[in-house]
């Protein structure tokens, strides 16, 4: 171990591995663990990949990404504000690479940065990795998972520097609606922080509900990055795709530190992305109608079950079930799970000290595994076996 850097060797290990890790053992297992859409890219978009590679765009490319991608982007978030254009884009290799290089071009060692709890594992490590300390707030299901300004305010030290949200989010399935925004907003300018604003599932919002950003209040564009991909929406997790949009003077010292780290997304796979930002939408749609079918198929399933309840989430593809009337840890619930039902969800605790008590399950499935899995549920707790 002696070789090992600090980072390495106190980065948390992944919960939800090791869910994978032990379903691996068993045949014929359901599993709702994996968070992307069970969608193939649509065929427009492979197609202007596929185009792309044949008309030789294999090369390096800027490091801030192709212009014209940079505008599809800016193009998308107009209605935030009129002024964003290509030079508040920067495109990076994903969500995951959008959070980094936010964090990296803004904290510094000793800072500290909010994150919800439970919220998505990933943000812990992030911050660790640029040296800061993430301060955890608590979001409970009484507030119908949302984080709340006031408790918000109550982890802000003098070292804070910025606050994470997350909405719709993942483990939660909850969204933030204008009002809790605003309210959050007061408080990032009470303090002068920053706020990263992971929109990653902003597009899997269910039953005609709007969606509300940080970054669409007046004034607020300074202190906003917003963290986005083509990963939940256009079914391209594989693909790598995401982007960062904010203000140009934080913006303008991404490209150098993407020098660095990956110099460039692919150039394709960039141009497949322009396809996607400014082609037809009509798979999108389609796929949003799944998901909000198969949400309800799911969570009205589990609250037929006796001991479980499930609030109903309005966006992403979560589930975040209460399993707590049966007084065991959410790892001991999941392993059962996988042992006596086959079905494979991730303990809530995966997410952060909140989520004890609770299960995550994804809905991103066929209706017919979603209702076999709680088929085989109901038909495990019935025996007892968790009891
Ligand atoms: C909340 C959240 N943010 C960011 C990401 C990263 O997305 P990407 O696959 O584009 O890196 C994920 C992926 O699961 C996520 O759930």
């Amino acid at each position: 171990m002696k070789y090992l850097s600090k980072v390495a060797a106190d980065y948390p290990a992944s919960g939800i591995r090791r869910m994978f890790d032990l379903a691996r053992q068993y045949d014929d297992v359901i599993k709702l663990t994996v968070g992307e859409p069970n969608f193939d890219t649509p065929d427009n978009i492979k197609e202007a990949c596929v185009r792309a590679l044949h008309e030789g765009h294999t090369h390096y490319n800027p490091n801030a990404g192709l212009e014209e991608l940079r505008e599809a982007v800016a193009q998308r978030y107009r209605h935030y504000s009129e002024a964003y254009t290509g030079e508040n884009v920067m495109v990076t290799v994903g969500g995951m690479e959008a959070l980094f290089l936010s964090l990296l071009t803004t904290v510094n060692p000793g800072d500290e940065v909010i994150i919800p709890d439970p919220g998505f594992p990933n943000y812990v490590g992030q911050v660790m990795m640029v040296g800061a300390r993430p301060v955890t707030v608590p979001v409970c299901e009484q507030n119908r998972f949302k984080i709340r300004a006031e408790d918000i305010e109550k982890a802000i030290t003098p070292k804070t520097k910025a606050i994470l949200l997350n909405s719709p989010s993942n483990p939660l399935g909850s969204v933030l609606n204008q009002a809790d925004i605003e309210a959050i907003a007061e408080v990032v300018l009470k303090y002068d922080l920053l706020v990263y604003s992971d929109e990653v599932y902003d597009r899997l919002i269910y039953d005609n509900g709007a969606y509300f950003s940080m970054g669409q209040i007046p004034g607020m564009q300074e202190r906003v990055l917003i963290i986005n991909s083509l990963s939940k929406t256009y079914a391209m997790t594989g693909w790598r795709l995401g982007y960062i949009v904010g203000s140009r003077e934080i913006i303008s010292n991404m490209p150098k530190l993407q020098e660095g780290i990956a110099s460039c997304v692919p150039t394709f796979i960039q141009k497949a992305a322009v396809e996607a930002l400014v082609g037809p939408q009509t798979a999108i749609g389609r796929m949003q109608a799944d998901y909000s079918r198969r949400r309800d198929i799911l969570v009205d399933g589990l609250n037929r079950i006796p001991g479980i309840t499930c609030q109903k989430p309005p966006g992403s593809f979560y589930a975040f079930a209460n399993i707590k009337s049966f007084g065991k840890t959410s790892q001991e619930f999941a392993e059962e799970l996988v042992m006596g039902a086959k079905v494979v969800a991730v303990p809530g605790s995966a997410f952060g000290s909140m989520g004890e008590g609770y299960l995550r399950l994804v809905f991103a499935n066929s209706d017919e595994n979603l209702q076999e899995a709680i088929r085989r549920i109901d038909a495990f707790i019935r025996k007892g076996c968790t009891t």
